[in-house]
């Protein structure tokens, strides 16, 4: 367990910021050594000293074997896996869920994608504002002969539009299956949606995937109080290290409606290949298709416990402390003639929303910054942010005012292509800024960022 540090650092306007201060110099010592400001937390975590130390000093202390097996060195990994595992539940209080562990968030989404069984008259309804990760199980459910509907988001706050979702879920159509899908929280805009459609859902029949990527790394995901059928998670994000390692936490109730379709080694309790028959693995180890990375999976253990050692409701807390710090300070930027600086996209009222934002900066003439070029800024001041579409085209055709009917004759217009392609053709603009904070953030990362971004004031967009 981390300890909380005892190093007193000057007062500055952002509460607990004594104990956030003195934390980040004891533990990410990474970022002000290399002079860096970085602000892309939603993209991924940074790693503390506590926890690179603790695991390589757990690497060198044993003799790690693959797994499964009885000699001492297999044990060793499979004790650890299995602690991994065990302290994964107990993190989301998710004692009546198999956690089956993945390359990420997207490995977790595969398997619900290749395995959910939309074969049998399929419906699959999903929120606009999606991750990729989760867009692509329509191409499962549409070559299985399922079919698929989004769920809009309103361009005035990137809000759900709850009529037209309950609309949705009311159908009456007698799907053999179906499931819904949203994220927890945006990874674009920040909007957490509300839990309580995962109830409304089920108690409609549907299953329900929960996209808790973005949302797990500054809140507490409680998996007694709400009961997805299905959940991914992305451990970097939450902790930083290791990268390569997620989770698929999948209600034991709702373990037989995914259908393996192949088996490999480790998924299996027995196989002929004279008789052609097999019996697959009736937990986890079902869909966890090969060797596991048994040297990264125990330092998720080292990962959840330094989160435990702050507490997430502090991260939380924290977290809305840095928000309500920087958000009021960007908006009140302005070119000397009034007109707006930049505009953030989503709720005015930022109550239900996590650390991250995204906006668009503009010139004294009111022409818009591109993307990259503010990326590029930014990336020669030392400040990481990130730019595009975040691979979560639904939110940025929302702010775009994309139609369908544009977008489809751009796509049958040609064979590929992409954004700038895209801008071309259709005369519009694409992408957006995207600033997240994380644990180690400070009032002086965030002041650097307001800083550059005043930078702006009164300038022309070369052309
Ligand atoms: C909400 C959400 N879902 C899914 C993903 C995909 O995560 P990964 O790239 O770790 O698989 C991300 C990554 O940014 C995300 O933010």
């Amino acid at each position: 367990m981390t300890t909380v540090p005892n190093v007193v650092v000057q007062n500055s306007d952002i509460e607990d910021s004594t104990f956030f201060n003195a934390l980040r110099q004891q533990e990410y010592p990474q970022l002000d050594a290399n002079h860096q400001v970085y602000l892309d937390y939603t993209g991924g975590n940074q790693y503390s000293s506590t926890q690179i130390k603790t695991h390589f000093a757990r690497l060198q202390g044993a003799v790690f074997g693959n797994p499964h097996s009885l000699n001492p060195a297999s044990a060793v990994s499979t004790k650890m896996v299995e602690d991994a595992r065990k302290k994964i539940l107990e993190f989301f209080n998710a004692d009546n869920y198999y956690c089956i562990f993945t390359s990420n968030a997207t490995g977790a989404l595969k398997i619900v994608g290749e395995c959910y069984p939309f074969e049998e008259n399929g419906r699959f309804v999903l929120l606009a504002d999606n991750h990729n990760s989760v867009n692509g199980i329509r191409e499962y459910c549409h070559s299985k002969g399922g079919s698929f509907a989004y769920s809009p988001i309103h361009f005035e706050d990137l809000e759900l539009d709850a009529g037209v979702l309950q609309k949705l879920l009311e159908d009456d159509t007698p799907y053999r299956h179906k499931l819904f899908a949203f994220p927890a929280q945006s990874n674009v805009s920040g909007v957490r949606h509300h839990l309580k459609w995962i109830q409304t859902a089920q108690a409609l029949g549907w299953d329900v995937l929960l996209d808790a990527a973005a949302f797990v790394p500054t809140t507490q995901l409680n998996l007694q109080e709400v009961t997805p059928d299905f959940v991914s998670v992305s451990f970097y994000k939450i902790f930083g290290y290791p990268t390569g390692i997620g989770c698929l936490l999948v209600r034991k109730d709702k373990f037989h409606l995914l259908h393996k379709r192949w088996f490999a080694g480790g998924t299996v309790t027995a196989v002929s290949i004279f008789s052609p028959h097999h019996f697959l693995a009736g937990n986890h180890e079902r869909f966890e298709d090969g060797t596991v990375n048994y040297l990264d999976i125990p330092a998720v253990t080292t990962g959840l416990e330094f989160i435990e050692g702050i507490g997430m409701d502090r991260i939380h807390l924290r977290m809305e402390n840095l928000m309500h710090y920087l958000i009021p300070r960007l908006t009140a930027l302005q070119h000397s003639n009034g007109r707006e600086l930049l505009h953030i996209f989503g709720p005015r009222n930022r109550a239900a929303c996590g650390g991250t934002i995204v906006l668009n900066i503009f010139d004294i003439h009111g022409n818009q910054y591109p993307f990259e070029h503010i990326e590029q800024d930014a990336s020669k001041m030392g400040i990481s942010i990130r730019s595009g579409c975040f691979c979560n085209p639904g939110i940025d055709e929302t702010n775009n005012c994309l139609t369908a009917e544009e977008l489809s004759r751009y796509y049958s217009s040609r064979d590929n292509g992409d954004f700038r392609d895209m801008m071309q053709y259709l005369g519009k603009m694409r992408g957006a800024i995207r600033i997240s904070v994380g644990i180690p953030t400070t009032q002086s990362d965030l002041d650097t960022c307001i800083r550059f971004i005043s930078n702006y004031i009164d300038k022309e967009v070369m052309a």
